[in-house]
């Protein structure tokens, strides 16, 4: 069955005016498939009277919300940021900023992303103390990421077997990030359409693979919430299909072996 189209505008207008996310006539199969198990674990007879039951009541509106956000990802995503982040940025940062470093990875998805953070600075740079401010919007996905356990599936998707060795104990059928990585990383609930998280400045914000769901006033706004939290010469790294270009000309794209790094122009940080 089809949703009707005022269960469908009800749902993307709800999903819009809550995480930004643009569900644009044509995305109803999304909707349905998205609310289906939600549907069948409330016992509605199917999705449409589902979308009924939600209308009338709030407190299942995050839920909805939540199962529209696409929570896709993978260890050391792309790889190159992570050669860019070892070979060019921390070092940068530490010569500015000693020691200690604060990374956001906002919009974190089930944790893979700031964990390869956790494990290149680990690596790398072992005398660095990192924090790691892991924000997402979705309370499922932080719980996945607050474990640290993942299944061979999901460590098959781009762990090297010599880091899941040294960095993950076997824990049944799951693989657990030892004590160091989850000291480094806390996991936060948070929208990027509010207030940037406290703890900042950043040295590092990764906003990957989320500023494409969103419409250009919204990207501009929540890239000048994040150079609000900056810290002065910090660097922030973009989706391989994201750029400021377009967005807003406060940001520079410089251009790093190969790929893209972006910061506040000159004369325009926060
Ligand atoms: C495709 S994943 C990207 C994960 C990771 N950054 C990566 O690149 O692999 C997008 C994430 O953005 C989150 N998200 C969507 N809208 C958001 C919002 N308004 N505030 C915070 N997080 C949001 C989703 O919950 C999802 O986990």
């Amino acid at each position: 069955m089809t949703i009707a189209p005022d269960s469908f505008d009800f749902v993307a207008t709800l999903v819009r005016r809550r995480s930004a996310i643009q569900l644009d006539s044509g995305k109803e199969y999304l909707v349905e498939s998205r609310l289906a198990p939600l549907a069948r674990s409330a016992g509605a007879a199917d999705v449409e009277s589902y979308i009924r039951s939600v209308r009338a009541n709030v407190t299942l509106h995050d839920k909805v919300v939540e199962a529209l956000t696409t929570n896709e990802t993978s260890w050391f995503r792309d790889r190159h940021p992570f050669t860019v982040l070892k070979d060019t940025v921390i070092p940068d940062a530490i010569t500015r900023r000693g020691k200690h470093l604060k990374v956001w990875s906002a919009a974190c998805s089930s944790g893979q992303e700031p964990y390869s953070i956790a494990m290149t600075i680990a690596e790398h740079f072992p005398d660095v103390r990192a924090s790691i401010v892991a924000t997402d919007l979705s309370e499922e996905v932080l719980a996945k990421g607050r474990s640290g356990q993942y299944s061979q599936l999901e460590v098959n998707r781009g762990l090297p077997a010599p880091m899941l060795v040294r960095h993950f104990e076997r824990k049944g059928a799951f693989f657990e990030a030892n004590e160091r990585l989850r000291s480094m990383v806390s996991f936060r609930r948070h929208n990027l359409l509010d207030a940037p998280p406290l703890g900042g400045p950043y040295d590092v914000v990764f906003l990957r693979n989320v500023l494409i769901y969103f419409d250009v006033a919204t990207k501009r706004d929540v890239m000048r919430r994040v150079r609000s939290v900056l810290a002065p010469g910090g660097w922030v790294f973009l989706g391989a299909a994201e750029s400021t270009i377009g967005v807003d000309d406060i940001w520079e794209r410089v251009p790093v072996a190969g790929g893209a790094l972006y910061r506040p122009r000159e004369g325009k940080a926060a």
